[in-house]
This record gives structure tokens, sequence and C-alpha cells, in this order.
């Protein structure tokens, strides 16, 4: 099943195969920086994205990655895009796109 993937504001889309990356990878894909400190192991809380839309559709925040927004100091409401695996229409946002 194909997803789309919305990055706001740049109007960017992307669609992907449901499960098929991360969306942190989805993010590169689409030609857009995000950072990461750590390989992508939910470390470092640098890729932390706003979901606008779609948020059910993927899985909950587990503990650990809210102990690593709150050890790093980001947003509570932000995503870490490589904790997160699109399966399903999603728009995210970014300040800086
Ligand atoms: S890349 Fe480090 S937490 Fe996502």
């Amino acid at each position: 099943m194909k997803c789309t993937l919305k990055f706001l504001p740049s109007e960017r889309t992307l669609e992907i195969e449901a499960g098929e990356m991360t969306l942190l990878e989805a993010t590169r894909e689409a030609g857009l920086p995000i950072a990461s400190a750590c390989g992508q192991n939910g470390a470092c809380a640098r890729c932390g994205l706003d979901v606008i839309s779609g948020i059910d559709a993927i899985e909950e925040e587990s503990e650990r990655e809210a102990r690593i927004k709150e050890r790093n100091r980001i947003d509570p409401e932000l995503r870490l895009a490589c904790r997160v695996r699109p399966t399903r229409d999603m728009t995210v946002r970014a300040t800086y796109w």
C-alpha cells in the first residue's frame, strides 16, 4: 500500500510504500535537510518533527522516546523522525524547510 508524505512549509511530497522507511529516511529522500547526531538510533533528539496529520497512523511514542526528548529539552509534542515508520498518509512540518 502506498502512502503520501507531505512536508510543510516546503509543500514537497513523497510517495512511499507503507512501512518501507522511517520518516527521517523519507525526509532525506524528499531532498530536505534533517539533523541526526546519533546514527538514527533515537538517542540525540535532533530529528524532531511536528506531525500535523496522520499521528493516528503511527505507533504511540515509547517511554524511551519521551525520555530522550526530555533529556535533550526538545518540545514533547515533536516526534523523533528516526523512530516513526509511516504506514498511511502523513503531513509533517519543520520550521527550517
Ligand atoms: S536521529 Fe538521533 S534521535 Fe533521531
